[in-house]
């Protein structure tokens, strides 16, 4: 009981249905085209943020917390049960008992709590985190768990796999009964119901990159999904992504340099690449 792991590796688990990855897309017109490829009349489409932090599976039975898995490969991923009890806003105990239910989210630093945490590294003359996701990804895994309790993390939830929860909003409802927090939803299906107002709230999108700034924490898109569960199990997924939901990612940040030479490098067969030298620029956290 409460004995800290000796190697290096968690041990790996199935998850109980795919974590898949979300397609992307870029712009209105790839935007558009989903919307169109979907062959539904009037969609009923929910928009949430799509939060960049590291994506966690967790499994209760008879509503206790049993198993916390990161995505891993997809089809099995690492228990970090023990790190994950020590999460803010993972409970360890839901206030129904029904059989097995997946709770999916996004373990996540704030903005403030992340800048606070490379501020003290820095003072103390230590190396400081090159960005928030890396922060977070480190913290979850930490061999020690107890460790994970001091990193101020904090867990959002987007996805809930349970009986008698066959929408988005029975999804919201069963999060926030049992104390969840969840990703925010930007604009609810009722803004949603003609295509033509998805292309009249991306119209904003110059204005979304002060939504983006002014976040509490990072995101780097937002996740634009089909309300009804009973729909998404029509439309299916690929190998790799569902078909009922798509990320609409934001610009990359961008950061001004100066190339300063340009040198030819030889590879193992003789290919000459010319590559770039410029000098260093802070884009988005990290220095390039
Ligand atoms: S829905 C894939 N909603 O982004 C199954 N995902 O880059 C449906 N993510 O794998 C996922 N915020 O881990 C969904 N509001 C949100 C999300 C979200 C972040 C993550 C998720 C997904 C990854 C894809």
């Amino acid at each position: 009981v409460g004995a800290v792991l000796k190697d290096n590796h968690f041990k790996t688990f199935p998850h109980l249905t795919p974590m898949l990855s979300l397609d992307n897309v870029f712009n209105l017109e790839e935007l558009h085209k989903w919307i169109v490829s979907l062959n539904i009349e009037d969609p009923k489409i929910i928009v949430e943020d799509k939060a960049d932090g590291v994506s966690l599976d967790l499994i209760y039975e008879n509503g206790k917390l049993v198993q916390a898995l990161t995505r891993g490969d997809g089809i099995s991923g690492e228990d970090v049960t023990l790190n994950a009890r020590l999460i803010n806003r993972i409970p360890h105990t839901l206030t129904c008992d029904i059989g097995v239910v997946c709770v999916r989210g996004e373990v996540l630093v704030t903005t403030k709590n992340f800048n606070a945490i490379n501020e003290s590294l820095e003072d103390a003359g230590n190396k400081t985190y090159a960005n928030a996701r890396n922060y977070v990804s480190g913290s979850l895994r930490q061999k020690n768990y107890m460790k994970t309790k001091f990193r101020k993390l904090t867990f959002r939830a987007y996805s809930v796999d349970a009986e008698e929860v066959y929408s988005t909003s029975d999804e919201y409802d069963f999060l926030e009964e049992n104390g969840f927090l969840k990703l925010k939803t930007v604009i609810p299906s009722s803004l949603l119901k003609r295509t033509s107002k998805v292309h009249d709230f991306l119209r904003l999108d110059p204005a979304m990159k002060e939504y983006r700034d002014q976040h509490e924490f990072a995101i780097d898109g937002l996740v634009f999904k089909i309300e009804s569960h009973r729909v998404r199990k029509e439309l299916g997924s690929t190998s790799r992504f569902p078909r009922w939901a798509i990320a609409y990612k934001f610009p990359a940040s961008t950061g001004l340099s100066k190339l300063e030479d340009v040198i030819w490098q030889v590879g193992r067969t003789g290919l000459l690449t010319p590559v770039a030298q410029i000098s260093p620029v802070f884009v988005h956290g990290v220095t390039v």
